[in-house]
């Protein structure tokens, strides 16, 4: 970063979860990365939910929370799943995702001796589908679901070797 501030990876706390839930722009936004929840997001919510993810992970930034990340579907030494994945709109384009992306995979090798991280991003969502085809994502999987409208939506999952993943983070 350019101004001065240090880009910050931390275990998220309770006391977080009331600007995570804030990461998202808009209410489409907060359905790729929170379908599980309601709308708006409630911190009891967010901190139920976080209970069953591992490694739960704040980006801070000039003392601000501007970046969200956890692990699940841990596979010891084989795959575990990146999810919620968010950055604050603010702070977009700036390679705070693919740094907090790097950081994860990091704990995933380091961790649990994941090989694979797998990701899942709804097909309407380009700016994420964009990120993770940049970072060398390859879809191998489709999965049909329902929107909070209850209008149809298509989750895509992808996966990437961990180690790149790390090396690109630390660009
Ligand atoms: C997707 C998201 C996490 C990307 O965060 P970010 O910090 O802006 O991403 P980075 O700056 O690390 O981007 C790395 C690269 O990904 C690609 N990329 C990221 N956002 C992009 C966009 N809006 N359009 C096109 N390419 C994009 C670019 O190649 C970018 O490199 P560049 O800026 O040097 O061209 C962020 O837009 C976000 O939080 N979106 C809403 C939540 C969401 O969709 N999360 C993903 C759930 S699956």
């Amino acid at each position: 970063m350019k101004d001065g501030h240090e880009l910050v990876f931390r275990p998220a706390g309770r006391r977080d979860f009331s600007e995570v839930r804030l990461l998202p722009e808009d209410r489409r936004e907060a359905f790729w990365v929170f379908p599980a929840h309601n709308y708006p997001i409630q911190v009891s919510e967010l901190a139920r939910n976080m209970k069953s993810r591992r490694d739960v992970t704040v980006a801070e930034y000039a003392g601000a929370v501007v970046g969200f990340a956890n692990l699940y579907h841990v596979a010891q030494g084989r795959s575990c799943f990146v999810g919620n994945l968010s950055v604050s709109s603010r702070l977009r384009r700036r390679g705070v995702a693919r740094r907090l992306l790097g950081a994860m995979a990091g704990k995933a090798r380091s961790g649990y001796g994941v090989q694979d991280i797998h990701v899942s991003c709804f097909s309407d969502n380009l700016k994420g589908l964009l990120f993770y085809q940049q970072l060398g994502f390859e879809p191998y999987g489709m999965q049909p679901q329902m929107d909070w409208d209850l209008e149809p939506a298509l989750l895509i999952h992808l996966r990437r070797g961990v180690r790149a993943l790390e090396l690109m983070g630390q660009i």
